[in-house]
């Protein structure tokens, strides 16, 4: 099969090396010349897990190529995806389909023969059907089916989810089409992923309804970690407790510091705008929204609290920056509000993340960047965990209890126990579990 990605970002570039790692020949295409440039020399343009090795290796089969000309690709392909960026449109919150809109213009003026143009980007409902127009528009002998076939990979995993998919959903009523889709998914068919095909405003609301569910679990579980910490209840226990009942599910019940990422807060927003518009308002959504909101800055004031009620002059370092171990992505990410709350607050903050650093000059001002943390716990009078590297894990108390001003840790992410930190000499506080520093 031949195959053109149009976009090479998150989405489009671990899709694309994916395919070709099946056997497909694909095109990554993309209008940023620099990153196209750089894609040929092996320079990825983010941070994934195992991507830079396996686009090597598909370059180096002959499977896979980067180009910024859309006409010769997708001129020679059976399937185009379209895998551009949706963002929040600034103002209200709908997402901005003008990128793929442009998209579906460019690949209209550039078909030839039977072509499945397939909508990737996390697109609104009744998104197909204009792209759809927009193709017979433009080029009236277009043949061509607009099929809806949403991801569903997570950021520092997506290589994995993408090989072993829970369901691949395809939103379909052509049944060239369908075979076609079939064929392009034939290796992950073989090792009997579910096809779940459907009708293409299905498939659209398919992928805004699992965002939002899976936001909508996590903001649940976070809520009860509240009630935890006011009750004496322990949240990863009830996590467990409630998780193993199969309808529940155990995934998505570790409290935090609230959803972040290029994905939920986007997705949730603009599913709550499509359901307004619809006049069949999604109100457990729009909870789940302002209660996520109002929760990032909420652990600003939980760390505030932690250090005795004032940071006025406080140095406080910070681990973690990403929204998620495993990615540079820092959009949207809770240490965001978390350090603007501790940075009003009078605090200077000094940061540290394993990949994200370079991302957070972008998004944060007036902090100092550490180059471990170590060298950024040294003199601070709290320590706080925004984001669970594998890194974090296991660090050394003992190391941290001599350089550090004061031994205060904020766990935001539970990924201690009390006892083991406690037994250093820390006030240790975390998420939804009883403050056993607080009793000591
Ligand atoms: C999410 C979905 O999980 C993917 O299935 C989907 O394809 C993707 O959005 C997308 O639409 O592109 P992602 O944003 O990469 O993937 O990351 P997640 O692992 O889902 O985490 C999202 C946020 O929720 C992170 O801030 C994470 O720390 C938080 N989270 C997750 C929790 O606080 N608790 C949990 O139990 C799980």
């Amino acid at each position: 099969m031949k195959v053109t990605m149009i976009g090479s970002g998150y989405v489009g570039l671990v899709s694309g090396v994916c395919f070709a790692d099946f056997g497909h020949d694909v095109v990554c295409v993309d209008k940023d010349a620099g990153k196209i440039e750089a894609l040929r020399k092996g320079v990825m343009p983010i941070y994934e897990p195992g991507l830079e090795q396996l686009v090597a290796t598909n370059v180096k089969a002959g499977r896979l190529s980067f180009s910024t000309d859309v006409e010769t690709s997708v001129a020679d392909s059976d399937v185009v995806f379209i895998a551009v960026g949706t963002p929040s449109r600034r103002g209200d919150g709908h997402a901005d389909l003008s990128y793929v809109y442009a998209a579906a213009r460019e690949i209209a003026a550039h078909v030839k023969g039977f072509t499945l143009i397939v909508t990737k980007s996390t697109v609104p409902v009744g998104t197909g059907d204009e792209v759809e127009r927009i193709i017979r528009d433009t080029n009236p002998e277009a043949d061509v089916a607009v099929v809806s076939n949403p991801e569903f990979l997570r950021e520092g995993a997506a290589i994995e989810d993408f090989k072993r998919p829970d369901r691949i959903v395809i939103g379909i009523s052509d049944d060239r089409a369908r075979e076609v889709m079939t064929e392009v998914y034939r290796p992950l068919y073989l090792n009997q992923a579910p096809l779940l095909f459907t009708e293409r405003r299905t498939s659209e609301l398919i992928k805004y309804a699992a965002n939002a569910f899976l936001a909508m679990k996590i903001t649940f579980i976070n809520e009860v970690a509240d009630l935890c910490e006011k009750v004496g209840a322990n949240v990863q226990e009830v996590s467990r407790g409630i998780g193993l009942d199969g309808r529940i599910g155990a995934k998505f019940l570790h409290a935090g510091p609230g959803y972040g990422g290029s994905c939920f807060p986007k997705d949730t927003l603009a599913l709550a705008k499509t359901a307004q518009d619809h006049d069949s308002p999604l109100r457990l959504i729009e909870t789940t929204i302002s209660i996520n909101d109002n929760r990032k800055r909420a652990m600003g004031r939980k760390v505030i609290a932690a250090v005795g009620g004032e940071v006025r002059g406080k140095k406080i370092a910070v681990l973690g920056l990403t929204f998620k171990p495993n990615t540079d992505d820092m959009r949207d990410s809770p240490a965001i509000s978390i350090i603007r709350t501790l940075q009003d607050g009078g605090a200077n903050v000094v940061g540290y993340d394993p990949e994200g650093m370079e991302n957070a000059t972008t998004v944060i001002d007036d902090i100092v960047y550490a180059k471990d943390a170590y060298a950024a716990a040294d003199g601070a009078d709290a320590l706080v965990i925004v984001t669970e590297w594998n890194q974090f894990r296991a660090l050394d108390m003992a190391r941290l209890k001599k350089i550090m001003a004061n031994p205060i840790l904020v766990d935001l992410r539970n990924i201690y126990r009390h006892d083991e930190i406690v037994r250093h000499g820390f006030h240790y506080t975390s998420i939804g579990r009883p403050d056993l520093a607080e009793k000591t």
